[in-house]
């Protein structure tokens, strides 16, 4: 009876059962994959944000497939003060950045056709290519002096069915941000062969290295689309607020965003109250952003200060995001390994092959986890080594 894209292996994995049969056996857990701002301890202004969403405008229904104007115009001005001029035509609001995704892929993919994802990185890609019958085609970041993306392979990766390449700037979660020799690069590829750029930024706020990493609202080499949101610019994932930017040569432009107006007209998912409260969600991000980088800080170098006492394991470069990157002896497969530190020492971290990390070896920890859990799972874990 159903389709062979949802024909998905749904059986659970051998560390979600570990997990969950520790859960219910109500053992003691540290858990640093913390993912959910919501549940991390931070200060929400929590009146202005039911106020915003108490509008008595939201008694009318004025469908727009783009999203309110008033909503876009909080989108323009995000970017303002990020310095890039973005013509509000150009914002098209969506409940999720994997909505963005999916409207993107239906524009640019007849069924079979190639986007090509970095690796690793964030393991919702297969699901969202799988829903739109679209094929995934990996292009390997290396650690080679902190993450870069592999040119000559993502080039043998492209095929007469690639339609576009997708950056995570800054991938999660190896933290890695574009630079403009690599975003030069990946231009001239794309124009060359006429593949899209579609960039994934919804952590472009959270840079640990000072200065403001150039967003590809700006990037005119190539067709682009830039995707945002409210889950992690102002840590309100419940409130489904995203949205996307196409830009790049006019012409181009222009086709795609005529088609995108259609697939979002189809379906008109955006709700008007969150709409009409996008302003001040936007504003938001001030207050969260600055609780969530000092406690990234602050878990970094908690981080850093265990590492130095020991040499079995080290973290890779991180330039900005919310998650490291550790390398561990790779004894046992990082699964195997993941399951052990949560048997015998209560602390849940994620394998580096749940982000697709070509080898063992390799573990993620948020650092959005609280403090204290993240110090002493951190020196849990380095127990094990
Ligand atoms: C790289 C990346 N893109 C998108 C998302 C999800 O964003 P949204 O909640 O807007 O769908 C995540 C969530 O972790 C992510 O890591």
């Amino acid at each position: 009876m159903f389709s062979d894209r949802t024909r998905w292996n749904l059986d659970t994995n051998r560390l979600s059962e570990v997990l969950a049969e520790h859960r219910a056996a109500g053992k003691p857990l540290l858990d640093l994959t913390a993912s959910n701002p919501t549940d991390c301890g931070f200060d929400y202004d929590s009146q202005a944000i039911l106020r915003a969403l108490c509008n008595s405008a939201a008694l009318l229904y004025e469908p727009d497939p783009s999203g309110l104007i008033s909503a876009r115009r909080a989108v323009v001005r995000y970017y303002a003060a990020r310095g890039n001029e973005v013509p509000v035509e150009d914002v098209i609001l969506t409940t999720s950045t994997s909505e963005a995704y999916s409207f993107i892929f239906r524009m640019l993919c007849n069924p079979g056709d190639e986007i090509l994802v970095p690796e690793p990185s964030y393991p919702l890609f297969g699901f969202l290519a799988d829903i739109q019958d679209v094929k995934l085609v990996r292009y390997p970041l290396v650690y080679d002096y902190g993450w870069q993306v592999d040119f000559q392979a993502l080039e043998q990766a492209i095929t007469d069915r690639t339609r576009g390449v997708i950056v995570v700037h800054p991938n999660n979660p190896t933290g890695h941000f574009f630079k403009s020799g690599e975003t030069a690069q990946l231009n001239a590829i794309c124009s060359e062969r006429e593949l899209a750029v579609i960039s994934d930024e919804v952590f472009l706020d959270f840079a640990l290295s000072g200065g403001r990493p150039v967003s590809f609202v700006a990037n005119t080499g190539a067709l682009t689309f830039t995707m945002s949101g409210l889950s992690k610019i102002s840590g309100l994932p419940q409130m489904k607020t995203a949205w996307l930017i196409a830009g790049g040569p006019e012409e181009l432009k222009k086709s795609a965003l005529a088609r995108l107006e259609v697939i979002a007209d189809t379906y008109l998912s955006m709700s008007a109250p969150v709409q009409l409260a996008a302003p001040v969600l936007l504003e938001q991000r001030h207050g969260f952003q600055k609780q969530l980088m000092e406690r990234v800080r602050r878990n970094l170098a908690e981080l850093d200060r265990q590492f130095a006492a020991q040499s079995a394991c080290v973290r890779s470069d991180l330039e900005g995001g919310w998650h490291a990157v550790l390398r561990v002896p790779a004894t046992r497969s990082d699964e195997d390994l993941a399951i052990e530190l949560l048997s015998r020492n209560n602390v849940y971290v994620h394998p580096g092959h749940f982000y697709d990390f070509p080898s063992d070896g390799y573990l993620v920890v948020s650092l959005m986890t609280r403090g204290e859990p993240f110090a002493e799972g951190i020196k849990l874990l380095l127990s094990m080594f």
